[in-house]
């Protein structure tokens, strides 16, 4: 487990102080799938960095398994490193070695014997779908098939961490969700610990178990995927479902919505089996209420059904009230956007 208590960084330079990260406690569980998203220069690369000491913080701890490691040096740190893996946005292999020797780089530093890196490599390769690429060189190789090799490079010392740095940023949206799919399935497979920075909705929406929002140097919320995305607490972290579940009403529809007498308009949300409850219909007739469908959608939170549906109800006041005992009797989330005249 790796727990981040009052994590702070600040760049100083002879043009001034930067702050960078302010105060960030964050627990993240052995065998997660954690997001951090935010912003352009947010902080997500250096609390990132900030893990594996590849940046000094200013203050605060991060405890690995029980261990600081912002009070390692020297052997025990190049140790502690060996068990978190790093990929990057931009992959940064090395030009000059092929695919196989770049995956051997991490294993000769850490002293492996030669017998021992060649089967090594071999496995790797074969985890991350490149068995006949090993004597490639980069340059002969699509964006895709670079991280694949970043990943098996992460992974060749079997770490317990992996950290993702915009690890999918410069892939088309195709090979991004194969890409994602390889994390997930490393991440079951090993019960490897992942944590991906992002600035894309999409990649949390697709793998991850829990999302941290990290705005202006600090947290502004966190918690299990589901939980955010269904009542998500600051205004940024409501711009960014937004951005994969768009579901905002055309004003001029509202203000004409507003003028209807004996109505309201409300939004359900849905996981899991309840995506396919007959909610609507059993609405009417048990509350006498109408509905009316402005906006509608279902799509997948990792391999859960996550749906909203926004409605006009129609009816008195006892009738809306007794709707909105109904959906909360059935623990369905449920927010009115407006209130008729
Ligand atoms: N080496 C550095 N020296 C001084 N300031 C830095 C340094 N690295 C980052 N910063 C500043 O710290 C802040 C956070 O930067 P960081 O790179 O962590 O953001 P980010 O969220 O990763 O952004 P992006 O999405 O653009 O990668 C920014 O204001 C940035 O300018
Ligand atoms: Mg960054």
């Amino acid at each position: 487990m790796i727990k981040i208590e009052h994590l702070s960084k600040t760049y100083t330079s002879h043009k001034g102080n930067v702050v960078a990260l302010e105060d960030i406690s964050l627990e993240i569980a052995q065998g997660a799938i954690y997001g951090i998203i935010g912003l352009s220069g947010a902080g997500k690369s250096t609390l990132v960095r900030c893990l594996n000491r590849l940046e000094e913080p200013t203050g605060g701890q991060i405890l690995i398994d029980g261990q600081d490691i912002t009070k390692l040096s020297g052997k025990a740190l190049r140790e502690t490193r060996q068990t978190i893996g790093m990929i990057f946005q931009h992959f940064h292999l090395l030009q000059s070695r092929t695919v196989g020797e770049n995956i051997a780089f991490p294993l000769e530093i850490a002293g492996y014997k030669k017998n021992k890196i060649k089967p090594r490599v071999e496995e790797l390769l074969q985890l991350v779908g490149l068995a006949d690429k090993a004597d490639a060189y980069p340059s002969q190789l699509s964006g895709g098939q670079k991280q694949r090799v970043g990943i098996a490079r992460a992974l060749a010392t079997r770490p317990k961490v992996l950290l993702c740095d915009e690890a999918t940023s410069a892939l088309d949206p195709q090979t991004t969700v194969s890409i994602l799919n390889l994390l997930r399935d490393i991440n079951q497979q090993f019960g490897l610990t992942i944590v991906i920075i992002t600035h894309e909705m999409k990649v949390i929406k697709e793998i991850c178990s829990d999302v941290a929002v990290i705005d202006a140097s600090k947290i502004v919320e966190n918690g299990p995927v589901e939980q955010v995305f269904i009542q998500p607490q600051s205004a940024i972290a409501k711009e960014f479902i937004s951005s994969v579940f768009p579901n905002e009403l055309p004003g001029d529809l509202l203000r004409e919505l507003a003028t209807h007498a004996d109505s309201e308009i409300i939004r359900i949300h849905f996981l899991g089996s309840r995506a396919s409850d007959p909610i609507i219909a059993d609405l009417m007739k048990d509350c006498q209420v109408r509905a009316n469908i402005l906006y509608g959608s279902i799509d997948h939170l990792r391999s859960t059904l996550f749906g909203t549906l926004t409605l006009e109800l129609q009816g008195s006041k006892e009738q809306l009230a007794k709707a909105h005992t109904y959906l909360d009797e059935r623990g369905l989330k449920m927010e009115v956007i407006q209130n008729g005249i």
